[in-house]
């Protein structure tokens, strides 16, 4: 299974795309999420990762996260892959999430690559590495950056193994995430996405279940129960 953005809207987190209140709303994604513009400006794209730390730390997860949590009880496997970086599946209680694209609230040093503490003592005013020194950054995965090993070794196999692939709340735009529900369908899944409109995955989906995830995985997870 794979989530996005759309799983936690209903938590109040903006998603991506949506033109008016997405979080690129402002910007293009090139000015903000790359490393190049981390480089440029470190200032710049800290204060608007401090900005959505906050806003991700003041959330609480919805109905459809926690439909996911027994959903992993309900069934014999389940491998949840998120793009989410919130960390609002973890909080629920999901357990072995991978991380596709990291999570905001990690720091990394942007020399070492390592998970890192925050030096006390910072030159710059921006977060340091406390062992090296070298500026920290959020451990998220920017365009044009890899996919930790980790993360695309475990996810593209459970992919590829999978007899059901749930799509949720994604636009599936965005590779290589979005090819892991065509790995699936390629390896004979059924595929079934779960989303408030038609995306890129619709015209591949055996089964298109339109609305709030935050409604639909209630009734699925209840349906399944028979
Ligand atoms: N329930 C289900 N789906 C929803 C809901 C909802 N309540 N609200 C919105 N959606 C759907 C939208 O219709 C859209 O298809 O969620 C999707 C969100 O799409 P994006 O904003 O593009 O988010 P996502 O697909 O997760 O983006 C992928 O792109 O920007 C990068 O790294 C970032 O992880 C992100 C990746």
């Amino acid at each position: 299974m794979l989530t996005g953005a759309g799983i936690s809207a209903e938590s109040g987190v903006p998603t991506f795309r949506d033109a008016q209140t997405g979080l690129w709303a402002k910007f293009r994604p090139e000015d903000l999420a790359t490393p190049e513009a981390f480089n440029r400006d470190p200032k710049r794209i800290w204060e608007w990762y401090e900005w959505r730390r906050e806003l991700v730390r003041g959330v609480e997860p919805n109905a459809g996260h926690r439909a996911l949590v027994e959903l992993a009880n309900a069934v014999p496997r389940l491998t949840l892959v998120t793009q989410n970086v919130d960390g609002l599946h973890q909080r629920t209680g999901s357990t072995g999430v991978i991380e596709y694209h990291g999570n905001i609230l990690r720091d990394r040093c942007s020399a070492e690559g390592t998970i890192a503490r925050r030096s006390s003592l910072s030159i710059t005013g921006l977060p340091e590495c406390a062992r090296c020194g070298e500026l920290l950054r959020p451990d998220v995965v920017w365009f044009g950056e890899s996919i930790p090993r980790h993360a695309a070794l475990e996810a593209g196999a459970a992919a590829a193994d999978c007899d059901v692939f749930l799509s949720i709340g994604t636009a599936s735009v965005v590779y290589p995430a979005a090819g892991l529900a065509e790995s699936a369908q390629r390896s004979g899944a059924t595929i079934i996405e779960v989303n408030t409109e038609s995306t890129a995955l619709t015209p591949l989906a055996d089964f298109s279940l339109r609305g709030p995830s935050g409604e639909i995985l209630p009734q699925l997870l209840q349906a399944l129960r028979g």
